[in-house]
């Protein structure tokens, strides 16, 4: 249905204006993450080249440009002013990998509802999140920002986070527009290596890959990114089949596509002709407004001369984006989200900062707990090492340009700050890496792994001194921000060989040694893994990160995260990941090596850590698994109830995880898929019933004629702890 208003502005449009607004423009200051920046950005809005802005932040900045836009261009047609807030504005949260990890969805909306007030508090009306992509290959740097392998649960968090963003009114003024992004693909990089090809069947899209976008776009979410990667052959900025017969078409999204940044400039070197050809041909496709690279604006006036586009394909792509402003009430107020009070009010309040807190309290998972070393006591002497301990500078995690890390608490405040009984003394102990070439790379952005000027075998000693004279001993370690996140490929995922040197140093003194490990990916820490140890996962937790992990550490919350993404046992078992097919050829149920089997030679086909995986301080016992029925015609669902009981010491959360296995079907099925889960709260000795309904859908997949359908036959129900969840029941669907 057509909105009059706009209708009535097209009518008044040039084509040279209709063009402009197809144009988006950073003036640059921020974080650029790419080669080219926009030029005459002022002069370009006033001759209505510009429909939106992105790295213009503050009411009284984003005012001026919005004035020139609204007064000084002829039809005073106001801008768009997006940012990539990904996970929070300036109260920093956990990396979404992280958030992901807290299985918890009403946590996750109400951390995209802070950012968006935040945000929109500071002149942001559009939010290039949230970023869906399945992410099976850990060396790809950008694992973090997503919510890791699984489509299931991706489409829950993609859900939960555009409700957060754009709630139930867009013109309202502390919601933005989301973007999903990156559509499509963009995680299954080959290698894991950024911006490379993807080359998928279609039947592995559909039916492991696409839902996150399509939840997205089911729960209203405003515009779409196209990704750098190539689908089929095609980048997808000018890939009509993905932007218009699948997005448009199939799944009936009506706002409107935005490239990623030049990544229509980018269709050049990926070979499918000049700036002139390539801009046709991404308009053609399905994408109304390109990032930064001024191809549309520069060439669609000449294709349009040439007859290569039309100026109906012109008008269909200026109308989405004027809709856009249209429902975020630009038209009705262009400085709707500039009320000058509103940041002091909105931002970095002490409700958000308590929010961030628990947000990240709830994304630790707890790998190992040797000994039940955790919780620790809050006294006693404690020798808190590490290169990350007191590194401000590496808490918020990759992608958060609108963040602050001065004002992230480090663990050393933490801890602190929540044990004040015990004596708490730091030393760094190793570098984050001692790798001059590789600290150069990681540092591109600014500096994030500083290289002591005290040689490293000094630092391992003044460590290796302060365990021996403490009771316990807490190690931080694992990854600085810039070492994942966009451009941030790895080929070797451990920790640090720096690291790990001061690990087993630390180990060798005898002390009880916990690890507070932190990443924006799942590394391979088979050698940590098998010390007595004790490992704490806290991802990069944002602004309040040292206070979170003392929480954690010293037991005021009990963690409950559970990994969203598998941990492999080395870099040769990727993609590993709990619902990859079984082969014709399984391995044997043991795990034992077997010729002709589909196994390996040097390594298990398990991971060191499944997906679902994670600890608690208190331990749970599944029983009593039930179906209300074995037999369900087409149409209908199956409701599973499973009893879960608290049998440790502990109050606890749980995530009780639902996998189902079709175990005869026309394609070949995955090993078992997640569900269904709930995140449940026990007392210490307290038993609860939990019931999972699963709908016809659950049981559906895409057939080889990608058909959304469901076939007779068995299937078996896995509840349990993680995704290796053995307590299972049978029922046939006829
Ligand atoms: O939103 C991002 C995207 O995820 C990566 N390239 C740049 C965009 C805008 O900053």
């Amino acid at each position: 249905q057509r909105i009059p208003e706009v209708e009535q502005l097209l009518q008044k449009m040039t084509i040279e204006e209709k063009i402009g607004q197809l144009n988006l423009l950073t003036p640059g200051g921020g974080v650029a993450t790419g080669e080219v920046v926009s030029e005459n950005v002022g002069t370009k809005i006033k001759s209505g080249q510009v429909g939106g802005l992105f790295g213009v932040t503050g009411p009284d900045r984003v005012r001026k440009a919005q004035e020139i836009a609204v007064k000084e261009s002829r039809l005073g047609i106001p801008l768009l002013i997006g940012s990539d807030v990904i996970h929070g504005y300036k109260t920093t949260y956990p990396i979404p990998l992280g958030l992901s990890s807290s299985w918890d969805m009403g946590l996750v909306e109400q951390a995209a509802q802070m950012a968006a007030r935040e945000a929109t508090a500071d002149g942001i009306n559009w939010n290039f999140s949230p970023m869906v992509d399945i992410a099976r290959d850990p060396r790809w740097g950008r694992i973090s920002e997503g919510a890791g392998e699984d489509p299931y649960l991706g489409s829950k968090v993609a859900e939960a986070m555009v409700k957060g963003y754009q709630g139930d009114d867009l013109a309202a003024a502390h919601t933005m527009l989301a973007c999903v992004k990156h559509f499509a693909l963009y995680g299954a990089a080959e290698a894991g290596r950024d911006y490379h090809s993807v080359d998928m069947s279609r039947i592995k899209m559909f039916n492991q890959y696409m839902q996150p976008y399509k939840a997205a776009i089911d729960a209203g979410a405003a515009s779409v990114m196209s990704s750098f990667n190539d689908v089929d052959g095609v980048p997808a900025t000018g890939n009509k089949w993905l932007l218009t017969d699948v997005l448009r078409d199939q799944w009936g999204f009506k706002g409107f596509v935005v490239s990623d940044y030049t990544s229509l400039n980018e269709m050049i070197p990926h070979g499918l002709g000049d700036l002139q050809a390539v801009s046709a041909l991404a308009l053609k496709a399905g994408l109304d407004m390109d990032m930064v690279g001024e191809g549309f604006l520069t060439t669609l006036k000449k294709s349009l001369e040439e007859e290569k586009v039309t100026e109906e394909d012109i008008t269909n792509a200026c109308r989405r984006v004027l809709e856009a402003k249209y429902v975020s009430g630009l038209f009705d107020d262009p400085y709707k989200y500039l009320d000058s009070k509103r940041p002091e009010k909105d931002i970095l309040t002490e409700n958000n900062r308590a929010l961030s807190r628990k947000l990240a309290t709830r994304s630790f998972v707890l790998l190992k707990n040797h000994n039940n070393l955790l919780p620790l006591k809050k006294n006693g002497k404690i020798a808190l090492v590490g290169p990350l301990a007191d590194s401000r500078e590496n808490m918020l995690g990759t992608w958060a340009p609108t963040g602050d890390f001065n004002l992230a608490v480090t663990i050393l405040e933490g801890f602190n700050n929540v044990a004040s009984g015990a004596t708490i003394e730091h030393a760094k102990g190793a570098n984050i890496s001692d790798d001059v070439a590789f600290a150069k790379n990681v540092n591109s952005l600014g500096e994030r792994i500083l290289i002591d000027e005290r040689s490293p075998e000094t630092m391992l000693q003044e460590a290796v001194d302060l365990a021996k004279n403490s009771d316990v001993v807490v190690a931080v370690v694992g990854e600085a921000t810039e070492m994942s996140g966009e451009s941030s490929s790895r080929t070797d995922i451990s920790i640090p060989e720096s690291q790990k040197k001061l690990i087993r140093a630390l180990v060798a003194t005898g002390k009880p040694v916990a690890l507070v490990l932190m990443s924006g990916r799942p590394l391979t820490i088979p050698e940590e893994f098998d010390m007595p140890v004790s490992i704490l996962q806290v991802w990069h937790p944002g602004v309040e990160a040292g206070n979170a992990i003392a929480d954690v550490v010293f037991g005021d919350y009990n963690p409950s995260g559970k990994l969203t993404a598998t941990w492999p046992v080395n870099v040769g078992q990727i993609p590993v990941y709990h619902s990859a097919k079984v082969t014709g050829r399984p391995a044997t149920e043991s795990g034992e090596f077997q010729k002709f089997r589909s196994n390996y030679l040097d390594a298990p086909n398990a991971p060191l850590l499944p997906f679902g995986y994670g600890l608690s301080y208190t331990t749970f016992d599944y029983s009593n698994l039930k179906l209300n029925t074995r037999e369900i015609s087409q149409g209908e669902g199956i409701t599973v109830k499973v009893t879960v009981a608290n049998t440790g010491d502990y109050d606890g959360e749980e995530v009780v995880q639902l996998y189902l296995r079709d175990v005869v079907r026309s394609i070949t099925p995955p090993k078992r898929q997640l569900k269904g889960f709930q995140k449940i709260m026990l007392k210490k000795g307290e038993s609860k019933e939990v019931t999972i309904t699963l709908s016809p859908d659950d049981l559906k997949f895409y057939n080889a004629q990608l058909e959304f359908v469901s076939e007779p036959g068995d299937f078996e129900i896995f509840v349990g702890t993680n995704s290796d969840a053995e307590l299972s029941e049978k029922f046939t669907l006829k």
